[in-house]
């Protein structure tokens, strides 16, 4: 492999937190050339992050088949490998350069094999510059907005056998119709926007994903009809602010229209990830409770209970605003399931700002959480806050914390035993062949006996039993 020819562009943070308005909105197109390329050629690809990352890994697989790759079974007949990468946490990271390591050996055992690092990491420019360094095997880098551009990107790095480095510090346009490759045949992912304009303090996703901005409605309406026409059960809204969808259209279209004209596509179930507490208003809580398709489930990330480390955090709510739209929830949708997620370890994060959060949680009753010690992220606002919390209290107030919220998960399953409740059939159960096992309306795992031919459909379960993690029963006809 030649050095860097054609492509080589690093990214910039400071160019990153810049935002500038107005994207536009082109169509992808594989040019002819390119059809073919993948013939008798196997790719992997390795997907690390949220809903978001799986979403892109599908597309990828999308442009890849139709430059006719094939999947590969198993790494060792790969002529592809991309590691699609996420930088929420550290840990996540060091996951990805053990990784990166182990697949040292294969690029040994096969010379013709391409590797590559795309999706969130590449965004960070410490992670680029220590690739460049430490990671010269690495032929390929791209970020998470030229996705389009992998079919160039290949022809450069295979035929050219030039090492591709190219990262785009800001989001451009906004790229329809490139090819999916879905992974679930039942369950689609529908990105409804892009990027975030949040800029929550510790948080590295506004610099990795650019400005937030929203697919046009037309656009993700036809996706959706396509895929009830295609038989698809669910579909489960993307975007790192749901609740922000619309604000940057100028039609004024908010995302409770969207919630309202989804519901007439005849899609059987509706759900979206994520909501942040700020933008979400009494309009969408309505729409939520008027719409039968959208699920009886939030997840509704607070972060913190305490006010102090919630201002710190710049999350532009209070407590007391957070438990005022639990009320608001509730009282329209009486038996909504509501789940969190939570950063232990905050910079200066007292004892007694994590009682507020371990109180806050017993009153809200959250059905699930996830829980997170705080992790510095290079670039990000608080990582230049001075921190007095040694690591190994962060720890102990992390588990403090999953005590109070796995009591959560079991009072929230225990309240649908002896009950019948719809679920969407996914599969065989991983722990147990001789039961099937899928997702009801409230989000809750059911593992329950009855009929495989019920697979990717929805079937009423008798709840026999709550367990913390799971409910069981029997199918009912
Ligand atoms: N957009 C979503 C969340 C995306 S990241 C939202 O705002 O709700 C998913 C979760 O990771 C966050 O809710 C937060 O709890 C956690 N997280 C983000 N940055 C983190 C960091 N630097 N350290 C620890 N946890 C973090
Ligand atoms: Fe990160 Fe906050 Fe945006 Fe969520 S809303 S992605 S936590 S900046
Ligand atoms: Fe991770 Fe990027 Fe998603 S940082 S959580 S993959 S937006």
């Amino acid at each position: 492999m030649k050095d860097y020819g054609k492509y080589f562009k690093t990214p910039s943070i400071d160019d990153a937190r810049k935002r500038v308005k107005g994207s536009e909105v082109i169509d992808f197109k594989l040019s002819d050339q390119f059809l073919n390329f993948g013939k008798e050629k196997k790719y992997v690809i390795q997907t690390y992050g949220c809903q978001g990352n799986e979403a892109d890994s599908e597309r990828m697989s999308g442009i890849l088949e139709k430059m006719s790759f094939t999947e590969a079974n198993d790494l060792s007949e790969a002529d592809i490998i991309l590691l699609n990468t996420c930088a929420i946490r550290g840990n996540a990271e060091n996951r990805v350069f053990g990784e990166m390591g182990r697949l040292k050996s294969f690029k040994r055992n096969n010379p013709n094999l391409l590797l590559g690092v795309c999706g969130c990491m590449p965004q960070e420019e410490s992670v680029v510059n220590k690739l460049l360094k430490q990671y010269p095997y690495v032929d390929l880098i791209f970020g998470t907005h030229n996705i389009h551009k992998i079919p160039e990107y290949l022809y450069t790095a295979y035929l050219d056998k030039e090492r591709v480095v190219e990262v785009y510090s800001s989001e451009g346009d906004i790229v329809e119709d490139i090819p999916k490759i879905r992974d679930n045949k039942h369950k689609a992912w529908i990105n409804i926007m892009y990027g975030c304009d949040e800029f929550c303090t510790y948080c590295i996703v506004p610099y990795t994903r650019g400005r937030e901005r929203s697919r046009k409605p037309a656009a993700i309406l036809a996706e959706v009809v396509k895929l009830v026409e295609d038989g698809y059960q669910e579909i489960t809204l993307l975007g790192q602010n749901v609740n922000a969808y619309g604000q940057d259209l100028e039609s004024g279209y908010s995302f409770a229209d969207l919630l309202r004209d989804l519901n007439d596509t005849g899609i059987n179930r509706i759900r979206f990830t994520t909501s942040h507490p700020r933008d979400l208003n009494e309009d969408t809580i309505k729409a939520m409770a008027d719409c039968d398709h959208v699920m009886e489930h939030l997840h509704l990330p607070v972060q913190s209970g305490s006010d102090s480390i919630l201002k710190k955090m710049n999350r532009k709510y209070t407590r007391e605003d957070y438990l005022k739209l639990v009320k608001q929830l509730k009282a329209h949708i009486p038996d909504i399931s509501i789940t969190t997620d939570i950063i232990v370890g905050f910079p200066n994060e007292s004892e007694d700002d994590f009682l507020e959060t371990l109180s806050l949680v017993k009153e809200v009753g959250f059905e699930g959480a996830f829980t997170f010690i705080y992790s510095k992220r290079e670039g990000t606002p608080a990582a230049k806050y001075e921190d007095d919390v040694p690591e190994d209290e962060k720890k102990r107030r992390l588990y403090r914390l999953n005590d109070v919220t796995n009591d959560g998960y079991l009072n929230g399953n225990k309240r649908f035993e002896n009950t019948i409740v719809e679920v969407l059939v996914d599969s065989v159960s991983k722990n147990d062949k001789e039961k099937l096992s899928g997702y009801s309306r409230h989000n809750k795992l059911v593992n329950f006996t009855g009929n495989e031919e019920s697979i990717g459909k929805i079937v009423k379960v008798r709840i026999l039993e709550a367990k913390t993690w799971h409910l069981l029963g029997e199918e009912v006809n």
